[in-house]
């Protein structure tokens, strides 16, 4: 395990995935009934943007730091404001996945974080040392797609944010997909994936809709053309029975992102069903 979230934490990758996690979350809060949050790659919970690791690749620069000096349209206002509110004196910090997933909890709700890599599971464990709703488990994210589902509150989300360094990862997605789905079908997925290679993309939506399972959205933004030699070109996240609300809120989120996060009109968005509609 070479990767280490702190290079790229608050980058462009993050804002858009936070992003539609934070509208996910606003979802769920309509209800009273509780729901819990299985993040299965949740990296060390909060990072410090004046570290030497951000220091040395400032990709929180291009992303994070953008679109508060340009702004977003107000669906954006609670995962701004969350940004925010962990920086009271100016941008130092950035809240990665956990951390904002626990930051929008009711007193109701659960966190359930997984992280292998031993450091950040242990950073993470601090970070909520003493908070009985969230649990902090250091393992094999795959795993927990299995024993862990369903929540015993039958609500909620699994985010699944894998790095993407080792072989057969876009295999490894689709069939945890399909092992979770089997065991919490009506349960809600945000699977994080990298635009490098246009091929591997075109096989994954393939994948993904040979699985059968209905209402998948694929939702995607890019800040730059695809090259050769492959480079990170941009960012995906397929969502399993999304919200009904959160197409049209993507919609209107997504164009004023790549205004802000990519350069003189290089970039642009996609949303579209992979399979089932929702009506
Ligand atoms: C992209 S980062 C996660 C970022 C985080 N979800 C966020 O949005 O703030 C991926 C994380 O997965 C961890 N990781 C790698 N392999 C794993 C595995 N098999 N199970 C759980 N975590 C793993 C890495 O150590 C890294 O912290």
């Amino acid at each position: 395990m070479n990767y280490r979230h702190a290079f790229h934490a608050g980058g462009f990758v993050d804002v858009v995935k936070h992003l539609i996690l934070v509208r996910i979350i606003l979802y769920f809060q309509r209800k009273a009934a509780a729901f819990r949050v299985i993040d299965t790659h949740a990296g060390r919970g909060r990072y410090d943007l004046t570290s030497r690791e951000a220091e040395r690749s400032p990709e929180w620069r291009d992303g994070i730091a953008r679109v508060l000096a340009k702004g977003l349209p107000d669906l954006a206002a609670p995962y701004l404001d969350a940004i925010r509110a962990f920086n009271p004196d100016g941008l130092a910090t950035y809240p990665g996945s956990p951390v904002l997933a626990r930051h929008l909890l009711r007193p109701q709700d659960r966190l359930e974080a997984v992280e292998l890599h031993p450091e950040d599971a242990a950073a993470l464990k601090d970070e909520f040392a003493g908070d009985i709703q969230t649990r902090v488990i250091e393992l094999d994210g795959w795993l927990a797609l299995g024993a862990h589902l369903p929540p015993k509150e039958k609500r909620g989300l699994v985010l699944v944010d894998p790095p993407f360094e080792e072989e057969g990862e876009w295999e490894r997605i689709v069939g945890g997909l399909v092992k979770a789905h089997k065991r919490f079908a009506t349960g809600t997925y945000a699977l994080w994936y990298p635009l490098k290679e246009p091929q591997e993309i075109a096989d994954f939506v393939i994948a993904l809709r040979a699985t059968g399972i209905p209402k998948i959205l694929r939702i995607e933004l890019t800040i730059r053309k695809p090259s050769t030699p492959s480079r990170l070109y941009g960012t995906g996240m397929i969502v399993v029975n999304p919200p009904f609300v959160l197409e049209a809120e993507m919609r209107e989120l997504l164009p004023a992102a790549v205004n802000a996060l990519a350069d003189d009109g290089r970039g642009a968005w996609r949303i579209e069903w992979i399979s089932g509609e929702m009506s």
